[in-house]
Parts: structure tokens; C-alpha cells; sequence
């Protein structure tokens, strides 16, 4: 399939996306970083927290329930930089070195790239402005990756030329990062001055370029997927299921939000931190928490791409609030 002639779903064509990437440039120093965080206003909308789905959540008390959402705030800049360095600025890096694709697309991709290179700096900026004593040099303090993430993410690494889920995963991970920003602004809007304002700005600033990477992740399938051997795509399927497994279910940096909140309210770590961790599984069935983090409202196109391609079939069955059939018909 030519990607040019048979564009998907209404992106923009190459050109386009090029030209708004120009366009619209910004730089760190564009944001306001003299405002001092606030400790006393949320740091992410409650509903994008994970822990929040579970019954035992409501026996926490105010104070900490607010220090829950901030740690949780922390954890998905974490992550975010976790991602947006493995799995774009590298994996994209092997694009330009590593595929036949036209000089519009290698335009686009080196965009891309020094764009999450600058979204990794505003993330690690964020982090230590909230909380240096975590942060003395740029490394993880809650975010966690299982052994089979290290060993796929390693592996793709190495062979991205074979191992194609990178592309999956850049689709899903950047349509749920827009929806993120999309939820902080959301939130602000119907509870104005709720959200710290410093968060409400980062993830502003973020939201400018990730509509536009999105499509450009639709490019790269169209070029580079949908041009490769069935069996590079079966086995993308399989290990695209593995991935989204994981997240469908969240454990490990949820058990490090939960420690660290254990570390500042130690009264919790008797009763309510181990509810809470037993609890945890129950995430992967909630249809609450599906509803919010993936269904078509959150992720439409994202949903609407796997239901055309058989090979992530199994995908589904992670799913609580979707279904093939239904997608397939919206594609
Ligand atoms: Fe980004
Ligand atoms: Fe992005």
C-alpha cells in the first residue's frame, strides 16, 4: 500500500505536518518555570489515576488522597520520558538509518524526534522542580519496568528492522498522551484553578506537538508496516499483545506510587497499602477505569487501526468496554 495515495483517516499529508512542525516550534524557555508548584492543588485530573478505581481508594483521607494524585502525577512524567526516549527517539532514529522511505518522511521523523528530546528535557525539568530530593541526577524513582518490558524494549532496540512493535506502540502511547493532555484541560476547564498551573502548562505545551506525531505514526504504518513480511507483522502482534497486557492491567509502578506513599504516610502501611496492592488486578477488569483509559473516547483511532489488522486479533480480549466488531464498523 502506497501511504501517499491511500492516506488514513483523514491525516495530513507529509508536507503539511512538516510545515506545522515549523510553524508551530516552541522552546523550553517559552514555558514559565518562576512559578513555584503549588503542594495544595492537584497535580493531575483524580480521574486519571489508576488507583482511584479501586474500593479501597475512598478510605484514604483528604490529605492523602491529594498526595496520592501528585505522586501519580510524578510517575506518568516518568513514564512519559520512559517511552518518548525508548521508543520514539530511538526507534525513530532507526527509521531514517534503516528504511528506504521518501525524504518527507525522514524530514518528519527528525522532527519528531528533537521534539521528544525537548518534551524528555521539560519532563525531567518538571520532576525536579517538584521534588529535587528525588531527583539529584536524571534517573527513575517510581517508574518500574517488568523483565519482559526490558527484554522487548532491549530487543527492539536491537533489531528494528524485524521487530516492528515499536510502531503499535508509538500509535497506542501517542494517541493516550494526547488524550492525557486533553484530560488536564478538561478538568481545568470545569474546575478553573484546581490543577496546579505549572502541570496544566507542561502538558499544554506537550499537547501542541502530539496531535501532529499521531499521524506521522500513521505514516510510518503505512510505509513501513503495512510493506513488511506477514510474519514481521504476526510476530508484532504478538508482542504488541504482551505490551498492552501490562498496561491494561497496571502493577508495577502502581506498587511504587503506593510504597512511596506508604514512605509518607507510614500509618497507611499497616492495612490500607496492602488492600490497596491486593487490589491491584482488579484494575485489568474495571470497566471504569477501561472507559477512561481505553475506549473509543480516549483512543478511537488507536481502536479503529487494530480492529483492520487480524494479527492483534488478541488484543480484544484485554479490552472491558470494546469490542472488535463495533470498531471495525467506525473504520
Ligand atoms: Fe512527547
Ligand atoms: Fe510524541
Amino acid at each position: 500500500m502506497n501511504a501517499e495515495t491511500t492516506p488514513r483517516r483523514e491525516i495530513e499529508s507529509l508536507a503539511r505536518l512538516n510545515e506545522l512542525a515549523d510553524k508551530n516550534a516552541w522552546t523550553l524557555e517559552d514555558l514559565d518555570w518562576s512559578m513555584p508548584v503549588d503542594r495544595k492543588r492537584l497535580w493531575a485530573p483524580p480521574a486519571m489515576s489508576p488507583l482511584s478505581y479501586l474500593p479501597s481508594y475512598t478510605r484514604l483521607n483528604e490529605a492523602q488522597q491529594l498526595r496520592y494524585n501528585q505522586i501519580f502525577a510524578l510517575a506518568i512524567c516518568e513514564q512519559f520520558i520512559w517511552f518518548e526516549t525508548n521508543f520514539l527517539v530511538d526507534a525513530m532514529e532507526s527509521v531514517v538509518r534503516d528504511f528506504d522511505v521518501p525524504e518527507e518522511l525522514v524530514t518528519a521523523v527528525n522532527f519528531l524526534t528533537e521534539e521528544e528530546i525537548k518534551h524528555t528535557r521539560m519532563f525531567w525539568r518538571l520532576l525536579e522542580k517538584c521534588q529535587p530530593d528525588w531527583y539529584p541526577r536524571r534517573e527513575y524513582h517510581l517508574f518500574r519496568m517488568t523483565p519482559a518490558q526490558k527484554l522487548l524494549t532491549n530487543s527492539m532496540l536491537r533489531w528494528p528492522r524485524q521487530i516492528l512493535v515499536w510502531i503499535w506502540i508509538a500509535i497506542f502511547f501517542e494517541e493516550r498522551t494526547g488524550d492525557y493532555c486533553r484530560q488536564y484541560l478538561r478538568y481545568e476547564r470545569r474546575n478553573p484553578g484546581a490543577i496546579d498551573p505549572v502541570f496544566l502548562q507542561v502538558h499544554r505545551f506537550h499537547f501542541r506537538d502530539e496531535a501532529r506525531h499521531f499521524q506521522l505514526d500513521q505514516h510510518l504504518l503505512g510505509w513501513i508496516y503495512d510493506r513488511a513480511p506477514r510474519w514481521k507483522c504476526r510476530l508484532a502482534g504478538q508482542m504488541f499483545y504482551r505490551v498492552m497486557r501490562g498496561y491494561t492491567s497496571p502493577q508495577n509502578t502502581a506498587r511504587q506510587t503506593l510504597r512511596q506513599l506508604g514512605r509518607e504516610f507510614p500509618e497507611l502501611q499497616r492495612d490500607l497499602i496492602p488492600a490497596l496492592e491486593r487490589e491491584l488486578p482488579m484494575l485489568g477488569k474495571s470497566k471504569a477505569y477501561h472507559q477512561m483509559a481505553f475506549s473509543r473516547k480516549a483512543v478511537g483511532n488507536s481502536l479503529a487501526l487494530f480492529a483492520e489488522y487480524p494479527e492483534l486479533d488478541r488484543l480484544w480480549s484485554l479490552f472491558q468496554v470494546e469490542n472488535k466488531a463495533d470498531n471495525l464498523r467506525r473504520a
